[in-house]
């Protein structure tokens, strides 16, 4: 099974930004953990600060994986054409969130992603990751 997480803006960040919000580890060591805890799995990650290359490898991936668990941060918010990915390929995705947007602003509120999404996570800090795998691997 192939799984690939493909983080949006600023999500380079997590581990030094507002970590009250997003706590204080880095990607990179959660994705270790990820990756030992869903050892059969074959996962991988990608991180884009640029819409574009979200969309990109959105199109790579959307035909042949098994999964794709996508936090496009603020460009969910904003993104006509990164939802319109996630409408055009065929790879099931599930939309993750490591806050709790509706506990936030009124514009986080907003989703592109949601319509076209085989399910929505937020809420549950990185573990929200974790639990978006598991849901493959139950489908
Ligand atoms: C986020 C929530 C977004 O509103 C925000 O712009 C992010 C991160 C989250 O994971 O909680 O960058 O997607």
């Amino acid at each position: 099974m192939k799984i690939i997480i493909i983080n949006g803006p600023n999500l380079n960040l997590l581990g030094k930004r507002e970590p009250e919000i997003y706590g204080s580890k880095t990607f990179e060591s959660y994705f270790e953990e990820l990756q030992l805890k869903f050892e059969k799995v074959q996962m991988f990650y990608f991180q884009s600060n640029i819409e574009g290359e979200i969309i990109d490898k959105l199109h790579e991936v959307g035909f042949s994986y098994d999964g794709i668990v996508l936090n496009a941060a603020a460009y969910t918010h904003t993104s006509v054409g990164i939802g319109d990915a996630v409408k055009g390929i065929e790879t099931k995705v599930i939309e993750v969130h490591i806050s709790n947007v509706h506990a936030r602003e009124e514009f986080r509120q907003q989703s592109y992603i949601s319509p076209n999404a085989g399910g929505v996570l937020f809420g549950f800090g990185l573990k929200g990751y974790d639990l978006a795998i598991e849901s493959f691997l139950l489908s």
